[in-house]
């Protein structure tokens, strides 16, 4: 039987016994506070949590739809985009806006190319994005919104893109190619210099995701690793995506779109008077735009500083790189590819990765999933450094349970949903 429907109460309630409720609620959450996911959460640790809590509530009324009524956050935006530019390699009149998250942003990269080829007289409708089969569903949702068709193409053997399938996918009906830097599934940057040169070649527009490495990436390279060219700094490249909420630390509801000009981004852009209400101008999908999320981003990205996220970089490289070799040494386990961020995958060709899984679930380890191969997927934070050694002790555990067929039985089928 379903659950009668939430009503509205009749009175208020005490807010205290309200925020003990919400919390009991949460208490069967992943456990992201003690560092127990590897997705969906990036904790920095308590002191860039608190920055990232306080200036959301210190501007968490205003909205960032009114510039003229709220110039301060007019100007953190500005701000935010300048940092974001500066970090990759953003040339002279290229320009970018806030956005809710990496969806929005990649919705906004899809829109803008499909309206300025519409101006330029090109045939849009169902017209093609063609990406690798590692791009993120975001592409697809994007296409799905915007009448356009779009191409997965397999990978190449080290699970990057493989620009040369992608040429060969390419027709008179393509607008968008696409890379990842890095890709969700795998965590690898592709060849995007490749396929900067093909979009060139082709005229055609190329996105750069870097929704997860966009303000990592940057200082690991100043760290040292060898993070190949993937933004503004290749010429072919037309627009870029990169999430203040995943590794720039800020709060929900925050990522930035990059546009190599203006007048790209001038097909971004909707305004309009056709109603009794006056002339209303945004730059993305949003109407009303949380000022919280904007204050959240600036303040974090002052707060930490270069040297802050060079170190956190660090902390993040250094733990995936021990982890790695940990699982590559315990029997019936490998590791996939080679990553140069935060995020790697391990599976079993021998065991059911989805049984380890499941068994790592029960210990209270959340993480996402990979399909092909079958693998389990983390995307680590600077605070796995201090759990590293606990997840590898459970993980051993647990292989050795699914060895025996102990333990849980059927797995969970892992999902983003
Ligand atoms: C590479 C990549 N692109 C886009 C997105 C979508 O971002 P969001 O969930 O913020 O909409 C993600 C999310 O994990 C991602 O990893």
């Amino acid at each position: 039987m379903s659950e009668p429907r939430a009503a509205l109460p009749e009175k208020g309630n005490d807010w205290d016994a309200l925020r003990e409720r919400m919390q009991s609620l949460g208490e069967g959450d992943a456990d992201w506070r003690n560092a127990r996911t590897a997705v969906y959460v990036f904790n920095a640790g308590e002191d860039v949590l608190r920055v990232a809590k306080e200036a959301y509530a210190l501007y968490q009324s205003e909205n960032g739809l009114g510039g003229l009524a709220f110039p301060s956050l007019a100007r953190m935006e500005s701000e935010v985009i300048d940092i974001g530019l500066g970090l990759l390699h953003g040339p002279e009149g290229s320009c970018g806006n806030l956005t809710s998250g990496g969806t929005e942003s990649i919705l906004m990269a899809v829109k803008t190319c499909r309206d300025q080829a519409a101006a330029a007289g090109k045939s849009v409708l169902g017209a093609k994005v063609v990406v690798p089969a590692s791009a993120h569903l975001a592409f697809d949702k994007a296409c799905h919104y915007l009448g356009l068709e779009i191409v997965r193409v397999p990978v190449a053997e080290d699970r990057r893109a493989d620009p040369a399938a992608m040429a060969a996918a390419v027709d008179d009906n393509t607008l968008m190619l696409v890379g990842s830097a890095p890709c969700f599934p795998y965590g690898l940057i592709d060849p995007i210099e490749s396929l900067s040169d093909l979009a060139q070649e082709r005229e055609l527009w190329l996105h750069v995701d870097a929704c997860v490495g966009g303000y990592f990436a940057p200082f690991a390279r100043m760290n040292g690793v060898p993070v190949p060219a993937f933004d503004f700094e290749l010429p072919g490249v037309s627009s870029i995506s990169a999430d203040l909420h995943k590794y720039g630390y800020a709060a929900k509801g925050a990522s930035t779109i990059f546009h190599r000009s203006e007048a790209q981004r001038a097909f971004q852009l909707f305004a309009s008077d056709a109603w009794p209400g006056g002339r209303m101008q945004t730059p993305t999908a949003a109407g009303t735009r949380p000022g919280g999320a904007i204050a959240s981003a600036w303040a974090v990205l002052h707060y930490l500083g270069i040297e802050g996220y060079r170190e956190k970089a660090r902390v993040v490289c250094e733990t995936r790189a021990r982890m790695m070799k940990a699982i590559d040494a315990l029997p019936d386990l490998r590791t996939y590819g080679e990553p140069m961020l935060g995020l790697f995958l391990f599976g079993s060709e021998t065991l059911d990765s989805f049984q380890i899984y499941a068994r790592m679930l029960s210990r209270g380890w959340f993480s996402g999933i990979v399909t092909e191969p079958r693998a389990i997927h983390q995307m680590l934070s600077p605070a796995h450094a201090d759990v590293a050694d606990d997840y590898l002790e459970d993980l051993e555990a647990a292989v050795a349970e699914v060895r025996k067929g102990d333990g849980p039985g059927a797995p969970v089928t892992p999902r983003y949903s």
